[in-house]
């Protein structure tokens, strides 16, 4: 998921106002008057469409962390983490596998959420201990699938990929498979997922690997470096070369007896939406991309919402200065949740102490016309219409990729025009898995989706 605006927080910025930002105009319902907690709340919630959380244990929450204070959303979440652990512990989880299973994974949402705001200082332990809890707990979840999820450690060549493959066997003989699932055979077609900035691959599985499994596919997810198991087990931050992660994960799947290594596609989610695209520039064996949603640069989104005081000391390449700057605002309390968030997660996310090293190395992380060039399979490039992470750059990323792109606006009106579609993952799921299923099946496929029908 995730890392969706520092507009408003830097307007706000640059009038020299420290309020908080007011919710109008948002997509869907604020659950906090904080907007980055609303945000984060919001992305927590949608999980609740498959599996990974409960409306009521997550609005609960909500109602009693105290707006832009990290401490209070720790402790509503680890409070709910540990509360929902125990009551998966004290199940007979051969008796009752189900119930045990959707305990253990909510459990590890909420220990996963419970680190959100913990960045801001890297030595805090529970930034691991909590993590290591949510990791436990989803690990739990996943054996007690029909045909568990299989951990696998990927080799690449400077690091490790940690993948989970859910095998499509489990859902067979569901109703209605064959119809995306034509393929006489025990090789199945495949989708790969990747996170973006801040997300996990666990979520990954509610967000869409469930759908990919009700469709007869296999689901494989994977983190690569500056991602949240990778960052913390291996120490090492995001890099731009992308296909460094996603070509290792290919290759297992060519060595799988259960995997049509003619279908396979790679969906990057969020930040992915940069991630996946790069990928594919030079991973050639994939049949299809989907940028959900398709962000070109992050960087030029980011400078193009700073004022201008602050781009002005970045370019001027004094480093010294623009790290006392930005550093000097992650711990201040009267400055939007937003921001200190943005800064601390990047700052852990590239492993680095200096926010001039940050920008640096995201300037990067660019899909242009070379790298647009470079790919050869069709790529859906979804947008919400609310989304202000990178405004224009979904539509940017269709005209760099020509009749290669796809393109779909998900609409404010029936709630997906969050960033990411985030609590409308039905509709996401049916555009992007029917588009799949066309390009898999030889059917050609629209170059805009018109009026968000596929
Ligand atoms: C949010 O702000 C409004 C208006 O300032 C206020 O009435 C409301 O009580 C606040 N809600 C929370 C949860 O703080
Ligand atoms: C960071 O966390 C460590 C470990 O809990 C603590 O000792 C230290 O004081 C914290 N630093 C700040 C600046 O809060
Ligand atoms: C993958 O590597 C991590 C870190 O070394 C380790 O904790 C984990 O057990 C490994 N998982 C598998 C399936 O080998
Ligand atoms: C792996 O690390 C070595 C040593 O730092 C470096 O020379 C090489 O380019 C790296 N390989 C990749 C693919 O990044
Ligand atoms: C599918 O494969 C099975 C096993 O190889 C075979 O018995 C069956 O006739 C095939 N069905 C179709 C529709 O090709
Ligand atoms: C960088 O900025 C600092 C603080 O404004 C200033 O003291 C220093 O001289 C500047 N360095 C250069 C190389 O301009």
């Amino acid at each position: 998921m995730r890392y969706h605006s520092i507009i408003l927080t830097l307007g706000t910025l640059a009038m020299g106002t420290t309020a908080q930002v007011s919710s109008e105009g948002s997509a869907i319902f604020q659950l906090s008057n904080d907007t980055e907690f609303a945000f984060m709340l919001g992305a927590t919630l949608s999980l609740s469409n498959n599996f990974g959380a409960n409306t009521g244990e997550v609005l609960r929450a909500a109602s009693q962390i105290i707006p832009g204070d990290f401490e209070s959303w720790y402790r509503e979440f680890i409070f709910l983490a540990n509360q929902i652990h125990d009551k998966a512990e004290a199940i007979n989880a051969k008796r009752f596998p189900i119930s045990a299973r959707e305990a253990y994974f909510r459990s590890a949402t909420y220990y996963r959420a419970a680190t959100t705001f913990l960045y801001a200082n890297i030595s805090d332990p529970r930034i691991y201990s909590v993590w290591n809890s949510a990791l436990k707990d989803f690990d739990k979840a996943i054996s007690l699938l029909p045909v568990p999820g299989e951990r696998v450690n990927i080799s690449a060549e400077n690091f490790t990929v940690p993948a989970i493959f859910y095998s499509a066997q489990s859902s067979m003989n569901t109703p209605g498979n064959h119809r995306q699932n034509p393929f006489n055979s025990t090789k199945r077609p495949t989708v790969i997922v990747g996170n973006g900035y801040d997300g996990s691959q666990e979520e990954l599985y509610h967000t869409f690997g469930r759908a990919i499994l009700d469709r007869g596919w296999n689901f494989i997810s994977y983190e690569g470096p500056g991602q949240p198991t990778v960052r913390r087990q291996q120490g090492l931050g995001f890099i731009p070369n992308w296909w460094e992660a996603v070509t290792p994960v290919v290759d297992y799947l060519t060595k799988r007896h259960d995997v049509d290594t003619d279908r396979i596609g790679l969906i990057g989610y969020s930040f992915g939406g940069t991630l996946a695209p790069l990928a594919a520039s030079r991973e050639h064996r994939l049949s299809a991309v989907m940028a959900i949603d398709g962000v070109t640069d992050l960087f030029g989104s980011i400078q193009s919402q700073f004022p201008s005081n602050i781009n002005s000391v970045f370019e001027s390449g004094n480093k010294t200065e623009f790290d006392t700057l930005l550093l000097s605002l992650v711990d201040n309390t009267a400055v939007p949740t937003q921001l200190r968030w943005a800064i601390a997660q990047s700052l852990w996310a590239f492993d680095t102490t200096s926010p001039y090293e940050w920008l640096t190395r995201l300037r990067e992380f660019k899909v242009d016309q070379a790298v647009a060039n470079d790919i050869h399979c069709p790529v859906l490039v979804n947008e919400g219409e609310d989304d202000s992470l990178a405004p224009g750059q979904a539509q940017e990323m269709v005209r760099l990729l020509g009749r290669k792109a796809t393109y779909n606006l998900f609409k404010t009106d029936l709630g997906a025009g969050e960033h990411c579609q985030l609590g409308a993952e039905s509709q996401v799921a049916q555009v992007a898995f029917d588009w799949l299923s066309d390009i898999w099946e030889g059917i050609s496929v629209p170059h805009i989706i018109t009026g968000g029908v596929y």
